[in-house]
């Protein structure tokens, strides 16, 4: 078995952050052309140190198993992240330590990397701050 099909076999040995997140406040779907699997991902934001990062992502994935590897990675790598930041990250990074993926596997690193993107599309602006109490009458 090579290295990859290892570091694949591992993870799904474990994989984190499986299943729906029921509070979310974001979730995305893309399919692949290439295969027909489907993945779903889910975000969830909180405030830290006056940013909005995610604070959980989740997924479920129909079909592959090299996508569900990956998104079990992303979705860790994905913790403590601005949405801005998530949105800057490319597949290979959402790949992590599973990388590089072989040719016939690059598409399921952009199934993820779709799925993220597509529930950053979703993500609702962050709330706005709280008015100032009002000013004292003059
Ligand atoms: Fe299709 Fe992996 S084989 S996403
Ligand atoms: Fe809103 Fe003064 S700015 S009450």
């Amino acid at each position: 078995m090579d290295d990859f099909e290892s570091k694949v076999r591992d993870a799904l040995a474990n994989p984190q952050n499986q299943g729906e997140l029921a509070d979310a406040d974001a979730v995305g779907t893309v399919g692949s052309p290439d295969c027909g699997d489907m993945l779903r991902m889910w975000l969830k934001f909180t405030e830290k140190d006056g940013k909005r990062v995610i604070d959980r992502a989740s997924f479920q994935a129909f079909g592959c198993q090299t996508a569900i590897a990956v998104a079990s990675m992303a979705t860790e790598l994905l913790k403590g992240k601005t949405a801005e930041e998530a949105r800057e990250l490319s597949a290979s990074e959402l790949t992590g330590d599973l990388g590089p993926l072989p040719p016939m596997k690059i598409h399921c690193g952009q199934l993820v990397e779709g799925a993220l993107k597509s529930a950053l599309d979703q993500t609702p602006a962050a709330p706005a701050p709280p008015h100032p109490p009002p000013c004292p009458p003059v």
